[in-house]
């Protein structure tokens, strides 16, 4: 019963994601502009852009149900359950009101118009509110079923990996993904662009710290080849192939979906493979 909602907590909170994604994508976001209802309703207008809005809420809520229960199951009825499995899965519960709250704070302040730096900030922090509640959902079933030291992936190309995907969301919530053009491996014409406004300077970073990732991520593998470091690195250039094929093409729907997808499920298999020594691992024996 544990497992299954685990299993169903973050199946739904990374649909939730990608489909936020696509509602983001398509300029869904204000299709109905009150909430919880669509114009006091449950059933949405037949416009498919308010079937998606609608859509996106009414997973998000299922979402919520199963990270309650998972919450309920860990602290109430899984006698076993780690200290550690206790406290994620509190958090994953606390970071699910909290992107409640916020989901709806964007629908009245019209955040999906990105036109204040307020807006572009709120849309971003949903954003990692979401990664916060997959990340604790992930190690949470981690901590109460996989084993300690099975993790492979190193925290400093971990560390690479997250700073490239907090920056994507920016880029992506600041309206930034085009700064550069529709140029890989160029900017604007450019090796290095002209830093002439902070939306180039942005994407030109968030390219840079992606190679950085890319170079930490070869040199995990070769310090320590096994199949965790390699899966790892073959996930990371599935991601530099949608990535680069979204910018040259333009933004075709498709490969940006295939973007977040790819990012997201990158962020959950990284967490859930992060080495972490326990402490019991770093005492040395007395004798
Ligand atoms: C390690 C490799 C990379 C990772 C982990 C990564 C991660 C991400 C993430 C998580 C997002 C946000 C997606 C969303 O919120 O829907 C994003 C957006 C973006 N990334 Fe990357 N990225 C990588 C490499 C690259 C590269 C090499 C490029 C340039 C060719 C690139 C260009 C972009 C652009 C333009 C966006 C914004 C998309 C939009 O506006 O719709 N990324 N990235």
């Amino acid at each position: 019963m544990l497992r299954l909602s685990i299993v169903l907590a973050i199946l739904f909170t990374y649909i939730v994601m990608i489909w936020g994604g696509v509602v983001r994508s398509t300029d869904s976001g204000l299709a109905c502009p009150d909430w919880p209802l669509c114009y006091g309703n449950f059933q949405p207008p037949k416009e498919t852009a308010a079937k998606l809005e609608m859509g996106h809420r009414t997973v998000s809520g299922l979402a919520g149900i199963f990270v309650f229960l998972t919450f309920f199951l860990v602290w109430f009825k899984h006698k076993t359950s780690p200290r550690s499995a206790k406290i994620t899965s509190l958090i994953a519960l606390i970071f699910t009101f909290s992107a409640a709250l916020t989901g709806m704070k964007m629908i009245k302040m019209e955040t999906p118009h990105l036109k204040y730096l307020s807006h572009m900030l709120l849309e971003s922090f949903h954003i990692y509110e979401s990664m916060i509640i997959l990340g604790a959902l992930v190690l949470t079933y981690r901590f109460l079923w996989k084993g300690e030291g099975e993790g492979g992936v190193p925290w400093w190309a971990y560390l690479f990996a997250l700073t490239t995907m907090i920056t994507g969301v920016l880029v992506r919530y600041t309206g930034s993904g085009e700064a550069c053009g529709h140029e890989w491996p160029l900017c604007n014409g450019k090796l290095i662009p002209d830093f002439n406004n902070w939306q180039v300077a942005l994407q030109f970073a968030h390219r840079n710290i992606a190679y950085v990732t890319w170079l930490s991520f070869l040199l995990a593998m070769v310090s320590n080849f096994n199949r965790t470091t390699l899966t790892a690195f073959i996930f990371i250039n599935i991601q530099f192939v949608f990535a680069i094929s979204m910018v040259l093409t333009g933004f075709f729907l498709p490969l940006v979906f295939l973007d977040t997808a790819m990012g997201f499920f990158l962020f959950a298999w990284l967490t859930y493979n992060l080495q972490i020594k326990s402490h019991e691992a770093r005492l040395k024996p007395a004798w």
